[in-house]
């Protein structure tokens, strides 16, 4: 049996609400789709008892910092360490763990040699248990799937989801359906899945049409739903800047960068930003930033077209499947904490995807190409003196490059850019590719290899 928990947990449930993002009715219950009764807009989870007393930032500090000591399940994990800003519970016994968050911040050193920015960092949420932050969402959001006595949870996903998803329904108990368009996501991630023991649905649409269909499902059989539009997937999402900033010593850095798909994970880290500042943890607040892909650029054109008035959905196309997402569900919370942050948010092209994902490798790391988004955008908001050479920044890499291994594959043999109209782009990338080479198995065919990449 696990030692028991060192610390008191903290937020009682009756000490949170719900509020719609829209109209700003406040409910202690919500729906099934996450919706507001009134209005349908989103939910959000508030705190009205910090209003009264408001959690001491040094105490919190000293108390998270001690819980690293504690070999207790919730002390151990990267996301119930900081429970005093989440909806926690008055049973430790409850929580749904497998040691998430507690993921590296690492200095890379290649990439910031290329951007001319000294000070830029990478936190990476790829080594999560299942490969992706989604594991720091989920085990709040499976933690109170359980609670409410749920047997069945369900997401549409890209991958990441349906892997985390399962992971964590395996580990609390409960069965697990996934929804994901058939073709495209990545086998590794479809073969998690299928290992934790999820029913798999791969339906013949693209993931904006998963999502659709799981809403309604969920008005009509008892089965939660664990999408980002869940709110307690986002507030999981929130330790990820709790444990940046715990880091880097609550000095806070001038820019995070995250990738934009459905927008939950922006608006977690934005929200969480915003808590940081308000209960006195940070003293000012980065500037939070998002960037697309080119092809699944629906927050980008909300904001230049309709000045975040309404959301442009468009049909998604690229090969970062992560962010294959046309008709973003976040899309309000991820325009307000850009606005509130002061932070940017940019596109980049299929080959700056490629090319900065290489570049991410080569500093040892690796990452997924949804992630490699954050690079590409950096080298943009340089450009465009959106950030300047003395100032930090965070990219926040999302998932594994053992994600995408075809993708990976393709690009090192050259074969990911094959139209004749990106001939051009494919030279830019050939210094980063490196082809498997097949040879007889003679010392003088290794001996050879070896000189001629100490030349190149
Ligand atoms: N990066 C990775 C690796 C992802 O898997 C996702 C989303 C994102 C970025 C975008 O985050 O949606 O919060 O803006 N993946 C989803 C999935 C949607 O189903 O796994 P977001």
């Amino acid at each position: 049996m696990p030692p028991p928990s060192t610390s008191a947990l903290g937020v009682r449930p009756a000490d949170f609400r719900f509020r719609c993002i829209g109209c700003g009715d406040l409910t202690d219950s919500a729906s099934r789709d996450f919706r507001c009764m009134k209005c349908t807009d989103l939910l959000e989870i508030t705190y009205h008892c910090w209003k009264e007393t408001k959690p001491d930032a040094e105490t919190l500090k000293a108390m998270w910092r001690n819980r690293r000591l504690s070999s207790s399940p919730v002390d151990l994990s990267g996301v119930w360490r900081f429970r005093e800003l989440l909806p926690s519970l008055d049973d430790a016994r409850l929580v749904v763990t497998l040691r998430e968050g507690n993921t590296p911040l690492y200095e890379l050193s290649h990439c910031a040699r290329i951007t001319g920015v000294p000070r830029l960092f990478a936190k990476h949420q790829g080594l999560n248990p299942t490969g992706s932050f989604k594991d720091c969402g989920m085990t709040v959001a499976a933690t109170f799937a359980r609670r409410a006595g749920f047997r069945w949870v369900a997401c549409a996903s890209t991958g990441n989801t349906s892997a985390s998803m399962a992971a964590y329904a395996a580990r609390g108990g409960m069965r697990s359906l996934v929804l994901v368009p058939e073709g495209k996501i990545s086998w590794s991630k479809l073969s998690q899945a299928l290992d934790y023991g999820a029913v798999t649905c791969q339906l013949r649409t693209d993931f904006d049409g998963c999502l659709r269909l799981l809403q309604e499902l969920v008005q009509r059989a008892p089965v939660y739903q664990l999408n980002s539009i869940n709110p307690f997937r986002l507030e999981g999402q929130k330790t990820i800047a709790l444990e940046l900033l715990e880091q880097l010593d609550w000095h806070p850095p001038d820019h995070i960068i995250v990738p934009g798909g459905n927008l939950g994970n922006s608006s977690a880290i934005g929200k969480a930003l915003l808590e940081m500042r308000d209960i006195g943890l940070i003293s000012r607040l980065p500037r939070l930033s998002v960037i697309q892909a080119e092809g699944a650029n629906a927050l980008v054109r909300t904001l230049r077209e309709a000045h975040g008035q309404r959301l442009i959905s468009v049909q998604a196309e690229t090969r970062a499947t992560a962010i294959r997402i046309g008709s973003p569900a976040s899309w309000k919370k991820a325009a307000h904490v850009l606005d509130a942050t002061g932070g940017a948010c940019e596109q980049v092209s299929e080959l700056e995807i490629a090319q900065a994902k290489a570049e991410i490798g080569v500093e040892g790391i690796g990452c997924e190409p949804a992630s490699a988004v954050t690079l590409a955008g950096l080298k943009k908001l340089v450009k465009q003196k959106v950030v300047k050479p003395d100032e930090s920044v965070v990219l926040i890499l999302t998932g594994n490059l053992l994600k995408d291994p075809d993708y990976t594959i393709e690009f090192h043999r050259g074969e990911l850019f094959k139209s004749s109209a990106e001939e051009s782009a494919r030279a830019a990338l050939e210094s980063l590719r490196r082809a498997p080479v097949v040879l007889d198995a003679t010392l003088d065919a290794v001996m050879r290899t070896l000189e001629q990449a100490e030349k190149s």
